[in-house]
């Protein structure tokens, strides 16, 4: 193994997105437990279905524009200052358990970058409230080319903060469709199976599979 880099994607991977429970919940009791969902599911696809047809919004648009559709699709009334401030949720989320001590890990001995759909300001916001910045040597927003993960021309983006080889980046994500469009782009992959999911069926496979963020310690041997 001769990896240099490390990139890992951010939403789901290192920040757990149930984080915005807490906010959901308190506007719409148990019904918010299925909105987190729901929301989180209407948030990827509507990245994915922009990049399809070109018409590009960033990611903080889309997160607020699935929140609405979520709630209308649960026949819940909202206000914008109500979709305003579950959507700012989405800047306090936790990093799971593992996530810091294993980042400064890692980051002793390989360059770490994130590779996420949002935007610029909120990955920084997110990672800094997150206390993962220290351990993070580039913050990469794949959809800097008009386009979401996971089309190719966004892990191009990762080009254009180091130097390294292909070959030479490990990615690493807990969504098996990123695994998969990054596998197809032709990295080595380690998928996060947080949830013990069935891989999704699309072509590509992970080249490790591990449960959370110490079996890739294990594997890098660091
Ligand atoms: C990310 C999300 C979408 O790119 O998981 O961080």
């Amino acid at each position: 193994m001769n990896y240099k880099v490390i990139a890992f994607d951010l939403y789901g991977t290192l920040l757990n997105t149930d984080g915005t429970k807490d906010a959901c919940v308190r506007y719409f009791g148990d019904k918010g437990i299925e909105l987190v969902s729901l929301w989180r599911r209407f948030q990827l696809e509507f990245t994915w279905l922009r990049s399809l047809t070109g018409d590009f919004k960033d990611f903080d648009e889309i997160t607020a524009d699935a929140l609405v559709y979520s709630i209308e699709l649960l026949g819940l009334d909202h206000t914008n200052e109500l979709v305003e401030d579950i959507a700012r949720s989405y800047l306090d989320l936790p990093a799971f358990d593992e996530v810091g001590t294993v980042l400064a890990r890692l980051n002793r001995n390989f360059e770490t970058m994130v590779v996420s759909n949002g935007t610029p300001s909120s990955i920084k916001i997110a990672v800094k409230n997150a206390e993962l910045h220290s351990s993070l040597n580039y913050l990469v927003s794949a959809s800097a080319g008009g386009v979401f993960k996971p089309s190719p021309i966004a892990y191009d983006q990762i080009f254009g903060f180091t130097a390294c080889s292909k070959a030479e980046i490990l990615f690493v994500s807990s969504n098996s469709w990123d695994i998969n469009g990054a596998s197809t782009y032709g990295f080595d992959t380690f998928w996060v199976n947080r949830r013990r999911a069935p891989f999704e069926n699309l072509g590509a496979r992970a080249k490790y599979v591990g449960q959370d963020l110490n079996d890739l310690m294990i594997l890098l041997d660091a």
